[in-house]
């Protein structure tokens, strides 16, 4: 439900925001729970952009450069854009130019996959739920652009996406974007302390299972893999790690696991 209509939560939403020093944050309100996110600008850092020249490598793609309203604006339409086409997208209870209030959708997906203690049955579970939602999301001709599985919201046996501020250069072709999806969502599960391992084989074949269109992505991960083993080599992992930020941790592990395929 929108409330930009009722002056008492917005008169709450505004003085949080304006008292706040994070720039997400979760609140209650009439026992129900919001998620306050400021407007901010996105860009990419130097090194970021000058290892993409050299490299051309996708998952380092820069992100556009947008001014912290543009990105609200960005955001708040892609979620609305993608909840008309049926991707399950969290309400917007509240925006001006400023922030906007996102109702509460559950709890990442990340939380429940990374235990230690985690079965096999239900890390398929969740890994299958979150497919399915990329996969829609890429059949609709669209990409999430932040698809690490802390960004997919977990509750009662349905998943939400959230995280959309990140744009691209309109030259970048939609398959790019989509293997770049496709490249986060499996760095994001290397993060797992699960005692067995995971399939990376079968998670990629059911992504092409259910996204047939883009099913020369297996390939191209290979080649990806091929193409960025030297570069692990000469970098020590330490540059990767630092430009691809809190994902880093698994990249070498699952690169070694993808020129494997
Ligand atoms: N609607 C929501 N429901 C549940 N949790 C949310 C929601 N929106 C944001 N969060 C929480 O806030 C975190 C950060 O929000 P996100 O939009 O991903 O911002 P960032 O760009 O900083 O990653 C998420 O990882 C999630 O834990
Ligand atoms: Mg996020």
């Amino acid at each position: 439900m929108n409330l930009n209509s009722n002056k008492n939560f917005v008169d709450y939403v505004t003085k949080l925001y304006k008292n706040a020093d994070e720039e997400i944050f979760s609140f209650e309100y009439d026992s129900q729970k919001y998620w306050l996110k400021k407007a901010r600008t996105t860009k990419s850092n130097l090194i970021h952009k000058l290892f993409y020249k050299l490299t051309n490598i996708d998952i380092l793609l820069p992100v556009e450069k947008k001014s912290a309203k543009e990105s609200l604006i960005f955001e708040t339409s892609k979620i609305e854009r993608l909840k008309e086409i049926g991707i399950q997208t969290p309400n917007i209870a509240f925006k001006n130019d400023d922030f906007f209030v996102l109702e509460d959708s559950g709890r990442m997906v990340n939380s429940y996959i990374r235990k230690r203690d985690i079965t096999k049955e239900k890390m398929y579970y969740y890994i299958d739920l979150m497919l399915n939602v990329l996969a829609l999301i890429h059949n609709n001709s669209e990409y999430h652009g932040g698809a690490q599985a802390r960004n997919f919201i977990y509750k009662e046996g349905k998943v939400t996406v959230i995280d959309f501020e990140d744009s691209f250069d309109k030259n970048i072709s939609l398959e790019t974007l989509q293997f770049r999806d496709l490249i986060l969502f499996l760095l994001s599960l290397t993060k797992t302390r699960a005692s067995f391992e995971l399939d990376y084989d079968f998670i990629i074949n059911e992504y092409i299972k259910l996204v047939p269109k883009n099913k020369d992505f297996k390939s191209k991960l290979k080649d990806l893999a091929n193409k960025i083993s030297f570069l692990i080599t000469f970098s020590q992992n330490k540059f990767v790690k630092k430009i691809i930020g809190r994902d880093g941790e698994g990249f070498f592990k699952l690169f070694v696991v993808l020129k494997n395929l």
